[in-house]
C-alpha cells in the first residue's frame, strides 16, 4: 500500500458530522424550506443545539439581544444565514486546533474559518454582488481537511512543518510530499463522502489552486479563494511567502477587479475581527 493509499484509509474512518446535519441541510435544499421540520432535526441533538445559540450568539453576527431558541436564531439571522450556520455548527467540533501566525502568536481554526467568511462576503461586496450561501459555507469548512489530518495523523503534519519551515516550500507541496495527498483533497473526499453539495465539495477541493483560466470556474470557488487569501494576510502567516500580498493583489484585481485598496482594507477587516476575539466563543 502506498502511503497516499495509507492516509486515504485512516481518512475514510474519520467521524462524520451529525446525522442530523446532513438531514437538515437536505431540508434546506428543497425549493420551500419548511422551517418546523428543519427547527425539530436540530433540536433533537442537544449539542448541536447549543453549538448553533452559540455561533447565532456570536460577535460574528453581530445580534445585540441574545437569541434563546434554534426558531429564533432562524427568525433573527434570517434564511440566507440558515444553511452555512447549519454546516458551520455541525463542524465546529470538528474545527479545533491552532494556526502560527509569524508574529509567534497562535488563532484557533476556528477563528480562521469566521475570517475567511467574512472576506468572502466582503470580497463579493466589493465586486457587486452577494456570496452565495454555499460560498460561505465552503468558507467556514475550507480546511477541514487539515483539521482530520492534523487529529489523525499529528506525527506526519509535524514533519509537514518542519519540512515547510527548512525547505520554505508551501504546506500543500509538503503535505503531498509526505503524505501523498493535500488538506484540499482530503477535504473534498470527506464532504463528498458526507454527501454536501457539489459546489461546497468543489470550493474546499480548489482553494488553494491557481485560478483555472481554461475552464469557467463557480464564483464560490474564486471568493473563497481570495477570501483565504485575505485571511492569510490578515493573520500573517508564518507559511506565506514574502511575495504573498502582492500575488494577494493581483488576484483580487485579475479575478473579481478588486482593487488594491479594497483588497487591504478586507485584510484588515480581517485583522479586526480577529483582534475583536470573534470566534473565540467556541
Ligand atoms: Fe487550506
Ligand atoms: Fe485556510
Amino acid at each position: 500500500m502506498s502511503r497516499r493509499e495509507e492516509v486515504l484509509a485512516v481518512m475514510e474512518k474519520v467521524r462524520s458530522v451529525p446525522v442530523g446535519a446532513l438531514e437538515a441541510i437536505r431540508l434546506l435544499h428543497a425549493p420551500e424550506v419548511d422551517v418546523d421540520k428543519v427547527v425539530a432535526v436540530i433540536e433533537r441533538d442537544m449539542g448541536w443545539t447549543a453549538n448553533l445559540l452559540r455561533l447565532a450568539n456570536s460577535s460574528y453576527f453581530g445580534c445585540r439581544r441574545s437569541v434563546g431558541s434554534v426558531r429564533e436564531a432562524f427568525l433573527r439571522l434570517g434564511s440566507k444565514n440558515l444553511f452555512h450556520l447549519i454546516t458551520a455548527s455541525a463542524v465546529i467540533p470538528i474545527l479545533r486546533g491552532t494556526i502560527q501566525t509569524r508574529e509567534g502568536g497562535t488563532i484557533t481554526q476556528w477563528q480562521h474559518s469566521l475570517g475567511v467568511a467574512k472576506a468572502t462576503e466582503k470580497m463579493a461586496e466589493a465586486s457587486g454582488e452577494e456570496a452565495s450561501q454555499h460560498a460561505i459555507t465552503g468558507a467556514m469548512i475550507h480546511d477541514i481537511g487539515k483539521v482530520a489530518l492534523v487529529q489523525n495523523l499529528r506525527a506526519d503534519m509535524v514533519k509537514v512543518d518542519e519540512l515547510v519551515r527548512d525547505a520554505k516550500i508551501s504546506p500543500l507541496l509538503a503535505e503531498r510530499m509526505i503524505l501523498g495527498v493535500d488538506h484540499a483533497e482530503v477535504g473534498a473526499r470527506l464532504l463528498a463522502k458526507w454527501n454536501l453539495p457539489q459546489t461546497i465539495v468543489e470550493v474546499v477541493r480548489r482553494h488553494h489552486d491557481l485560478p483555472d483560466t481554461e475552464n469557467k470556474e463557480d464564483r464560490a470557488v474564486e471568493l473563497v479563494r481570495l477570501g483565504n487569501m485575505a485571511a492569510w494576510v490578515a493573520e500573517k502567516r508564518e507559511d506565506a511567502g514574502e511575495l504573498y500580498v502582492a500575488r494577494f493583489l493581483a488576484s483580487a484585481v485579475e479575478r473579481l477587479g478588486v482593487n488594491d485598496r479594497t483588497a487591504l482594507m478586507i485584510a484588515h477587516d480581517v485583522e479586526e475581527l480577529h483582534a475583536r476575539g470573534a470566534g473565540l466563543e467556541f
